[in-house]
């Protein structure tokens, strides 16, 4: 009875006993296990609660290790397009110290080493400086744009509070080339303004001498209605040359490549102009080297090239003068030529007489809108090839191009 009495403890203190076994054993596989972890070592001791946390353990790394790639590969990507951003980028803190800034905007502002520099350091330019300030005082987005005359350039300055530190986003844009196209397109619109507004007022004159009793007069009413065609011509020659020059300044003419002979090139050329060339009483002179190899070109629009360089040949060259044309072999390609004994073009002005609307003196005899040599580069330059003058004024004027062989 007595014995039976202590049955009860002693079973409780056994398992008490096996409890205490138990979770002496399970700390100190955890406290290697976990040992283990930390000093990454394999083959762990092998107990089912230690294999199961260990493969908690596992998958979890599994998954900090796929979200630290992903994380990876977006910081790569993120860093590969601020590098390659053409568009400054610049954070800088709370205090103004710069914390990042990407090559572009390195080479914007020309530090090498903008690091931990002050913003102000790195911008150099009082109104991008006031407009960053203005910024971190007010938390609000600004905006500004500068001219900086010392490097030709208009830059933009974008300057973006940072909610979280206190800092800024700085975004620096180049718009030196836009700027330089608008300009372009303003200079553009007003030539071709100023040039409708002489043949138009022109027409408006000679309709009204015409209505107010020109018509019916034998001899000035056809000479009126001449003046007017010639107007009309000059009106129409001008639309056709703008509608050329935009097409192929934005690359909408589409060449039609042909294996060709020079010479027959420069012949088929002659012939076209050869009946002004005779009206003008000026001597042609044709000169093609023997043995030229084909070249690959747009007939007609290469064509167009030399019938422009003749025609300004024939403007530009008193009766009585001299037109040559020689095709031979140059440096890379096949090298054409069309020489003049006319009135020449001064030094300062052949760099120049390419541009669009560029005349020497818009008051010589024969200028016209200034475009056709403007047309011819862009045709040669489609062929991979260039154009230059040279000139000595008063004697004469040579034009050359060249149009490389085919790669
Ligand atoms: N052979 C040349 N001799 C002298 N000056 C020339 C000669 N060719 C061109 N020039 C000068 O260069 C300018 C530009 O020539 P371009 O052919 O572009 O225009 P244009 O002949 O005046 O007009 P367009 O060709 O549009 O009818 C001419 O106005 C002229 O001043
Ligand atoms: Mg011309």
């Amino acid at each position: 009875m007595n014995q039976l009495s202590f049955l009860p403890a002693i079973i409780f203190l056994l398992i008490a006993v096996w409890f205490a076994w138990r979770y002496y054993g399970l700390r100190r596989s955890i406290k290697r296990a976990a040992q283990s972890v930390r000093e990454q070592k394999k083959g762990l001791p092998h107990s089912p609660e230690v294999d199961e946390l260990f493969s908690a353990i596992e998958s979890l790394k599994t998954t900090f290790n796929e979200k630290l790639f992903a994380l990876n590969a977006g910081n790569e990507r993120l860093a590969t397009m601020l590098d390659q951003l053409t568009d400054g980028v610049i954070i800088a803190d709370a205090d103004g110290r710069v914390q990042f800034a990407n090559p572009a905007a390195r080479k914007l502002f020309g530090t090498q080493q903008p690091l931990q520099q002050s913003v102000a350091q790195m911008m150099r330019n009082h109104q991008l400086i006031e407009a960053w300030k203005r910024c971190q005082q007010t938390r609000q987005m600004q905006i500004e744009s500068v001219e900086l005359p010392t490097r030709k350039q208009f830059l933009q300055l974008t300057a973006i509070p940072d909610k979280h530190e206190g800092g800024s986003l700085l975004l620096a844009q180049d718009l030196t080339h836009v700027r330089r196209l608008e300009a372009v397109r303003r200079d553009f619109i007003s030539n071709v303004s100023h040039e409708l507004r002489t043949p138009l007022a022109s027409l408006k004159a000679l309709t009204e001498t015409l209505q107010n009793g020109a018509l019916s007069d034998p001899d000035a009413g056809p000479r009126f209605l001449n003046r007017i065609h010639t107007e009309v011509d000059a009106l129409t020659q001008m639309t056709q040359e703008l509608l050329d020059l935009s097409r192929i300044e934005s690359g909408q003419v589409q060449l039609n490549f042909e294996s060709m002979s020079p010479r027959k090139l420069i012949y088929s050329a002659a012939e076209r102009m050869k009946a002004q060339i005779e009206r003008a009483n000026l001597k042609l002179i044709v000169q093609c080297e023997d043995g030229l190899p084909a070249i690959h070109v747009d007939k007609g629009r290469l064509e167009q090239v030399l019938v422009n360089l003749i025609h300004n040949a024939v403007k530009f060259t008193k009766p009585g003068g001299q037109i040559c044309l020689e095709v031979e072999a140059g440096d890379g390609g096949v090298r054409f030529a069309v020489r003049d004994t006319g009135i020449g073009i001064p030094s300062e002005s052949l760099s120049r007489i390419f541009e669009r609307f560029y005349r020497v003196d818009s008051s010589r005899a024969g200028s016209g809108t200034g475009l056709g040599l403007s047309i011819s580069r862009h045709i040669v330059e489609a062929h991979g090839g260039n154009i230059w003058a040279e000139s000595d004024e008063g004697r004469g004027s040579a034009f050359y191009f060249l149009i490389p062989h085919q790669m």
